[in-house]
């Protein structure tokens, strides 16, 4: 197949990220079209993607016949029906994480893919494409730590007094759903999509009290009990003070792998009157910012080729369904069963 037509579907924090490595860094990818409903978005668009044609609507976007796949950067309470959509007009989809806020619209996306087996549909958990979990992961593969039994993974943010998530909480599925959905999806992965029995959770709002009124939390913290016996522990935060810090720790019978144990921003160390220390990386994308490239190149790449994707939509639904079943014993306080 010649370069891959890409319509992009959200301008906001991530898309224009991903409009601008569609743009630059993707090989065998032309981006061609963009879509937001807001005017200012779009003149962002005018501005940055020279050429590409601009859209109100996905609807109108996905009636150019030029546009071959699509990239939704969407808030995800419209992840669902605008995969359908897309799908249903015959293009392959690229959609940011969380598939959905509940299960049914998950298995009602898997269905709809199912009719389209031509297509290529995946969800972005972009710590899989990361060289360091990557590294983990083949690490794990290959025994040198013996076998896994335990992932103690955390997904914790810089502090916003800004409170920017603090309006997006009512849309986000809450700091589980937003958050710790990609350290269920690694403890999936990197324990070996182990069957989930059970799941515990509770937190704390240190320094948001007003997410509380949608029922989230700054601070949670949640268990997870695996049916072959394994287990996983999330934290995740709003109020870190020195940086974002994502951090995965494997216990193993014959070792620990840990992926992130200091967020350093480079190389450097400062050693001064106060110590030594080091700058912390500010926030996912800039932990993550050759990771997302991968991922788009790991997408475009299946669909030129007719590769397999990394991971299935059925994948996205069960890191769904059990950050779902944590965030229900969050507001519960009760064990949740997942089978
Ligand atoms: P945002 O609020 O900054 O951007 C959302 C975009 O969607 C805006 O451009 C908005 O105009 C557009 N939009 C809203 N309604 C629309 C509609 N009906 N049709 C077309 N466009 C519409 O949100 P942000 O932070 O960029 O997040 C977007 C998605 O990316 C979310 O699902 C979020 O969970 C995910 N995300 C993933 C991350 C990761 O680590 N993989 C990190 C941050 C966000």
């Amino acid at each position: 197949m010649s370069e891959l037509n890409i319509g992009i579907v959200g301008l906001g924090r991530l898309g224009r990220r991903h409009a601008l490595n569609l743009r630059d860094r993707i090989r065998g990818a032309q981006l061609v079209a963009a879509c937001s409903p807001l005017d200012e978005e779009l003149g962002w668009a005018a501005e940055q993607l020279p050429g590409v044609h601009r859209h109100h609507t996905l609807e109108a976007m996905l009636a150019e016949p030029d546009v071959q796949a699509v990239f939704l950067v969407t808030p995800t309470a419209l992840h669902a029906e605008q995969i359908i959509a897309c799908l249903r007009a015959g293009k392959h989809v690229f959609c940011e994480k969380p598939l959905a806020l509940n299960v049914e619209d998950c298995q009602k996306v898997e269905a709809v893919a199912a009719d389209y087996p031509q297509l290529k549909a995946m969800v972005g958990f972009v710590r899989r494409f990361d060289a360091s979990y990557q590294d983990a992961a083949e690490k794990l593969q290959q025994g040198l730590v013996g076998q896994a039994y335990l992932l103690r993974s955390q997904t914790c943010d810089l502090n916003d007094e800004n409170g920017f998530f603090v309006k997006f909480a009512p849309s986000s599925g809450g700091i589980f759903m937003d958050c710790s959905i990609h350290d269920i999806d690694l403890a999936r992965w990197l324990l070996g999509s182990p069957k989930p029995l059970r799941a515990w959770a509770t937190g704390t709002n240190a320094l948001h009290p007003a997410l509380a009124d949608c029922g989230d939390v700054d601070n949670g913290v949640a268990m997870l009990e695996f049916a072959d016996g394994k287990l996983a522990c999330f934290y995740a935060s709003r109020t870190q003070a020195h940086g974002h810090e994502t951090l995965t720790e494997i216990f193993a019978s014959a070792g620990r792998l840990s992926v992130g144990a200091n967020p350093r921003a480079n190389r450097v160390d400062i050693s001064d009157a106060h110590g030594v220390r080091n700058e912390c990386v500010q926030d996912f994308y800039q932990r993550f910012a050759e990771a997302f490239v991968s991922e788009a190149q790991h997408f475009v790449d299946a669909v030129r080729h007719d590769q397999p994707l990394a991971l299935s939509l059925a994948d996205a639904t069960e890191a769904t369904r059990i950050g779902l079943a944590i965030t229900q014993a969050l507001r519960s306080k009760q064990v949740v069963e997942l089978c």
